[in-house]
């Protein structure tokens, strides 16, 4: 029989520490409860007393699932340990993940300490979260540049203390394949309490060398049995393992004998949302679910699939979600139809938010022929500016080759009206510029990317910025058919950002 592997999706937690990719609790629970459709083991929901955001999500999603295991993050400290057992008072199945760094860098300079008191810190961590939980996770915080020999007193000593899984971060993305995997062999052979029907190890990789999924891979075929993983890889710097490309490996290589509990097919599905509600674009040429995964496009290979798939292709792209025959909604498309549309994508709505949804779909259909998943789902997550203190009331902008560019706006603040007009050196400039004699306050733009949803000169262009203001940097996001009104609508984004604060 294969061995099973536990898939512990670290989207909500890790993932979700990119800066401007924020989610709030509703969107948190739409994903969580995907990855249980998607069949994950456990679902770290976040880190409770980071934030009361973070407490409140692992207490909704703790509601909204019921089969995954619920896993809360904290340090190794009283105070953390007893916020996340009160967040996860309403979890079915419930975990702690405590932990401490374990690198000499981390034991001197973080925590001013020395290697005996750090596994004692430890051990004092596990034992006090046994005391509300069963279930207990212990991370040994940059393991990964921890000396082995070190490394495995503390998994001895952690899991002599009741811990069920010791997680081995590589935090800093520093280890090659082959240091990991012997890592994760000497604490396999090192450490007594590990093995089948005892704690099991984790593997935790980010992604800074490029190599994180083969990390990962190297882990479990020497003896880890949970990877910790994203939706799209996505995390902090160059992101953490993706849980697309370990599950899709190990399918594709079954001689592994290693087993998930993955439905591969809602793979895609899941991607796009989590890509479309953080606003954070898949690399076109990223593994399993970048645009271009499977597209052919040299005649050779075009020839080839069209003969037989597997000249060229290692996966069906139906095993991961891909349905070329997806409908496409029109103008004519019913609420039905989009409600349909919303659910196979994974956003179940009640009938208000649909009417309100529709309401902007028929805009969009208007203007764009083919309504796709991602134009859907991009509406779906569109009602952030209803709370906006600062609201674009309309645009008006002249553009065009040899003659001036100017716009004209008109932006409601706390319900009262303002406008203005501005000339810049191309339409975007003029309208920011407009913006700002309004707004009237020292912003400078840092980053202002362009990026078009699907194809065709009638798609929606999303827009990301970053604003700095009084030393601080604001994310800004906007998505619209014309892309000044995009750029624009980013732009408020970033300022209703600091004057919300
Ligand atoms: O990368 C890391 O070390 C982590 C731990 C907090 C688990 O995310
Ligand atoms: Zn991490």
């Amino acid at each position: 029989m294969a061995d099973k592997l536990f898939i512990f999706d670290t989207t909500l937690r890790d993932g979700e520490q990119v800066p401007g990719c924020q989610l709030n609790t509703v969107e948190k629970i739409q994903v969580a409860k995907q990855l249980e459709a998607l069949g994950v083991d456990v679902i770290e929901a976040g880190f409770p007393i980071s934030s009361p955001g973070d407490f409140n999500s692992v207490i909704e999603i703790s509601k909204a699932v019921t089969w995954p295991t619920i896993c809360a993050l904290s340090r190794a400290v009283e105070k953390d340990i007893d916020t996340a057992v009160e967040a996860l008072r309403f979890a079915k199945h419930k975990r702690i993940h405590t932990g401490i760094g374990t690198s000499d860098f981390h034991i001197k300079y973080k925590f001013n300490s020395n290697r005996d008191e750090i596994i004692e810190r430890a051990v004092a961590a596990v034992k006090y979260a046994k005391k509300f939980v069963e279930d207990v996770e212990f991370y040994a915080e940059d393991a990964g540049r921890t000396d082995n020999e070190y490394l495995a007193r503390v998994v001895d000593a952690v899991v002599r203390a009741g811990a069920t899984v010791v997680n081995i971060p590589d935090t800093t993305g520093f280890r090659l394949p082959i240091e990991y995997g012997s890592k994760i062999k000497y604490l396999m052979e090192h450490v007594d309490g590990l093995g089948v029907g005892k704690a099991i190890l984790s593997t935790h990789c980010h992604n800074d060398l490029g190599m994180a999924t083969a990390n990962s891979l190297e882990g479990v075929l020497n003896g880890a049995r949970q990877v910790e993983v994203t939706i799209n890889g996505i995390g902090e710097r160059a992101g953490n393992t993706s849980l697309e490309e370990v599950v899709m490996a190990l399918k594709t290589h079954p001689y592994l004998n290693i087993d998930t509990n993955i439905n591969t097919t809602k793979i895609y599905p899941i991607s796009r949302m989590v890509s479309s509600l953080m606003n954070m674009p898949v690399q076109p040429n990223k593994a399993i679910v970048g645009r271009n995964a499977f597209a052919h496009s040299s005649g050779i290979h075009q020839d080839g699939v069209l003969k037989n798939a597997q000249t060229y292709e290692i996966m069906d792209p139906k095993d991961v979600g891909i349905d070329d025959n997806s409908i496409v909604l029109t103008a004519r498309s019913g609420r039905a139809a989009l409600k349909h549309r919303l659910l196979v994508n994974g956003i179940d709505i009640d009938d208000e938010k649909l009417d309100k949804i529709y309401e902007d779909f028929l805009r969009l259909a208007d203007k764009k022929k083919d309504v796709t998943d991602d134009d859907i789902l991009m509406l779906a997550g569109a009602d952030r500016s209803a709370n906006h203190f600062v609201k674009l009331d309309y645009l008006q902008v002249t553009s065009g080759v040899g003659v001036r560019n100017v716009a004209s706006i008109g932006l409601k603040i706390a319900n009262e009206k303002f406008e203005a007009t501005a000339t810049g050196n191309g339409p975007v400039d003029a309208a920011i510029k407009s913006l700002k004699k309004i707004i009237n306050r020292e912003m400078i733009m840092k980053e202002f990317t362009i990026q078009a949803i699907s194809k065709g000169s009638d798609d929606v262009g999303k827009v990301h910025m970053q604003v700095e203001y009084d030393g601080h940097i604001y994310y800004g996001f906007g998505a619209n058919t014309d892309i000044v009104a995009a750029s624009v609508e980013a732009y408020i984004d970033c300022i209703n950002k600091f004057v919300n604060k």
